[in-house]
């Protein structure tokens, strides 16, 4: 199918398959292997555009189910979409919508025609339809859509893990049909079938007959054993085709990044570091602190010594946890920090493939995260 976007691989590591590639879409380029970070609600919780634009990040999420139900879709479309909505030049990425539903509203009902649920402001039953949820990405304008998929959790066995993967390629089939922006926007399939080799195997060949300009890997980081979440990425990545990006959906963790780049994977999302930061934790290379400790009361060192951040040039420990057990400033301050850290963490996996040092930067990440001390 047609796409808006080009992506060039422009160093491979020697012994693993980690790559770096430059994917350049409507609004600029994007050096991958790249976190993007998320705006559920158009911006970041503690961040501005122009401070997440500060930070080098080329391309940040949002939720079309929060931006359909607020400010909605009769508004941001007369607004000329969410970059001008947010006075967001860089690049956009939108969720279709079903898996927040089923994650977030327990209430959710899924049928062939589409996801069910009760508005949470009147109760009211609504049905969100691939063709609703394309009508939807195609007025927020993002440079990448995803699918309507049917999401299980990874710990569901037996028939519905089957019917959810053909569902998706059904509903795959519906949202190429209803797409009305391939020129300007890139749709991505997502890759389901569980925790399942066969399944996965199946759904792979069919949604790579549909020629999509991108592959998300989905359904997984869902309370899987790693051993088994591994090697379906490495299967996932193995199958898939080489001249396209691949996207493995809510994973975040530093340590999962590090091991998925090496499995091929080039794009990834999670509301981990910044829903994290709101519960006052920091994000550093030994591991996370939590900053409403009291043993930080009398700490004045920043929260990561070197990091170059707003928060860590300009403020210490003591200071961060006498707010952070008082809400908002403690939190945006940590948030930026966090989002800081995971992109400074990409940008260190991406210089390390491209010197060939990507097996000792692995190393050493890995005895600092659990051999040293913060
Ligand atoms: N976010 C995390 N996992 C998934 C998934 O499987 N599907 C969708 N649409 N979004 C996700
Ligand atoms: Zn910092």
């Amino acid at each position: 199918m047609r796409s808006a976007l080009t992506w060039k691989v422009i160093a491979n590591c020697s012994t693993t398959k980690a790559k770096v590639g430059i994917l350049t879409l409507p609004h600029g380029p994007v050096n991958t292997p790249v976190f993007m970070p998320v705006g559920t609600q158009g911006t970041l919780k503690g961040l501005t555009t122009k401070q997440l634009e500060e930070l080098g990040c080329q391309i940040m999420l949002n939720n079309t189910y929060h931006l359909g139900l607020k400010p909605g879709q009769e508004l941001i479309e007369n607004f000329g979409g969410s970059h001008k909505f947010q006075n967001w030049n860089r690049n956009l990425l939108t969720d279709s919508g079903g898996f927040q539903m089923v994650s977030l509203l327990k209430l959710a009902r899924i049928t062939e025609e589409g996801v069910e649920f009760q508005s949470p402001h009147d109760g009211s039953t609504m049905l969100l339809t691939p063709e609703h949820s394309m009508s939807l990405q195609n007025s927020i304008g993002a440079d990448i859509i995803m699918q309507l998929d049917d999401v299980v959790s990874s710990l569901t066995t037996g028939p519905r893990v089957e019917e959810a993967m053909y569902r998706s390629i059904r509903w795959l089939d519906r949202c190429i049909n209803a797409h009305k922006k391939p020129e300007s926007q890139n749709l991505f399939a997502i890759i389901q079938g569980g925790l399942n080799m066969d399944l996965r195997r199946k759904c792979i060949e069919e949604m790579v007959k549909r020629d999509t300009p991108g592959y998300a890997i989905g359904g997984l980081s869902g309370g899987e054993e790693k051993d088994i979440f591994w090697r379906i990425v490495t299967f996932c990545t193995d199958q898939l085709p080489k001249n396209k990006p691949i996207y493995c959906m809510g994973v975040g963790y530093a340590e999962d990044l590090v091991v998925c780049s090496a499995l091929g994977v080039d794009m990834y999302d999670c509301v981990f570091p910044t829903r994290t930061a709101r519960f006052g934790n920091a994000l550093t290379p030994k591991g996370s602190l939590n900053l409403k400790s009291t043993k930080f009361a009398q700490d004045f060192e920043p929260i990561e010594k070197g990091c170059s951040c707003l928060t860590c040039k300009t403020y210490t420990r003591a200071y961060i946890h006498m707010h952070a057990t008082r809400e908002t400033v403690g939190c945006h301050l940590i948030t930026i920090h966090n989002v800081s850290y995971q992109l400074r963490l990409m940008d260190n996996i991406r210089k390390a493939i491209i010197n060939d040092e990507f097996p000792p930067f692995v190393q050493n990440f890995f005895k600092e995260l659990f051999g040293g001390k913060n």
